[in-house]
């Protein structure tokens, strides 16, 4: 029986944290076995706000390393950067024109940017579009993410559908996939955990930089649940095994938040371990991202080939 696909990526924008991991990386990691697997670095996408060359050479080579410390296998899953495979940019133009204004939009990133008053370039705008051609090029069944990627892949889902309407069945259409209580992992702050908020405890942390991060959890007074210490330190331990912790140290903040540094440091330790590792052997790290590409591009060429011949540019 052929394997269902996967297919995911995130942008190499700066440290992961641990929304990242339990939103989505780990995803990749537990399914590798199970799915055909296809999880890439959306560098083209990391433009919009990263503009700096060599930030971002350390960042692709940094996304690696932490894709490689979590566990991801080379052996099992292609794993490359979105620049070494240009039909996302070609079909992401295909796209743009059969996608509407004002479809685009209605995209939260948009709406965000546009009540930040900021000024919104092209490339933010269309953001959406080019994700879309990311993941139809594969055809995945599954697109695992956190929840604030949902819409991303339902918009891919309606651009594949139009694209179909208007030239005949060519695109599979994706789910998305979101784990139910990792949807939106929590900061410090208690709003989403996240790089833009400055809220994040980053995956890879050493012990000080976790300590800070912990001992800064915006905790009430009100002797109840620290909501937000509870909510971060369910990631780590099993819920039943913290209810009653909870209870025996109620009030106790103080406590409670050292034990969650502990269980946070017991889980961080070894994958900092492993990307250290993986760390002094870099050449390694552009052989898996050439020989990922080569795999990536086997495919989605041949998936432009029938687009080209669907929209009527092939002549031979
Ligand atoms: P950030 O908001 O920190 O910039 P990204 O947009 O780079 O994060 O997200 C990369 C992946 O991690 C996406 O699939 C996203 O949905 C997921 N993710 C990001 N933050 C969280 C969070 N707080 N909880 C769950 N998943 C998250
Ligand atoms: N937009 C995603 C993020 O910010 C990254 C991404 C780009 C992606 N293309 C994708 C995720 C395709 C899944 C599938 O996290």
């Amino acid at each position: 029986m052929t394997k269902k696909i996967l297919l995911s990526g995130i942008q190499p924008s700066g440290k992961p944290h641990i929304g990242n991991y339990f939103g989505a990386m780990k995803q990749f990691v537990d399914l590798q076995d199970q799915y055909e697997s296809y999880v890439f670095i959306a560098d083209y996408h990391a433009l919009h706000s990263l503009r700096n060359a060599k930030e971002m050479r350390e960042n692709i080579i940094g996304v690696m390393l932490d894709y490689l410390a979590i566990g991801l296998d080379p052996e099992k899953v292609t794993i490359f950067k979105q620049s070494d495979v240009s039909e996302h940019t070609e079909l992401c133009w295909i796209f743009d024109t059969i996608t509407t204004m004002p479809y685009l939009m209605r995209a939260h990133a948009f709406k965000d940017a546009e009540a930040k008053n900021k000024e919104i370039d092209v490339g933010t705008f269309n953001y959406p579009v080019l994700m879309a051609a990311d993941i139809l090029l594969y055809s995945p069944d599954i697109v695992p993410v956190g929840q604030d990627q949902q819409q991303h892949v339902e918009i891919a889902r309606d651009i594949a559908l139009k694209f179909n309407n208007t030239y005949g069945d060519t695109f599979k259409i994706p789910e998305h996939k979101i784990i139910k209580n990792v949807a939106v992992v929590p900061g410090v702050d208690g709003r989403k955990m996240s790089k833009s908020y400055k809220n994040t405890i980053p995956l890879f942390a050493d012990y000080e930089e976790i300590k800070k991060c912990v001992m800064s959890i915006v905790t009430d007074s009100s002797g109840e649940l620290p909501i937000n210490v509870y909510s971060i330190h369910k990631l780590f331990r099993d819920e039943k095994e913290l209810e009653k912790i909870y209870e025996e140290k109620k009030g106790k903040y103080k406590e409670l938040k050292e034990l969650l540094l502990e269980d946070i440091e017991k889980f961080i330790a070894p994958l900092r371990e492993r990307r250290k590792e993986f760390e002094k052997d870099k050449s390694k790290v552009l052989e898996i991202l050439k020989k990922g590409a080569e795999k990536a591009k086997n495919i989605s060429s041949k998936k432009m080939d029938l687009v080209r011949e669907r929209i009527g540019v092939k002549l031979d």
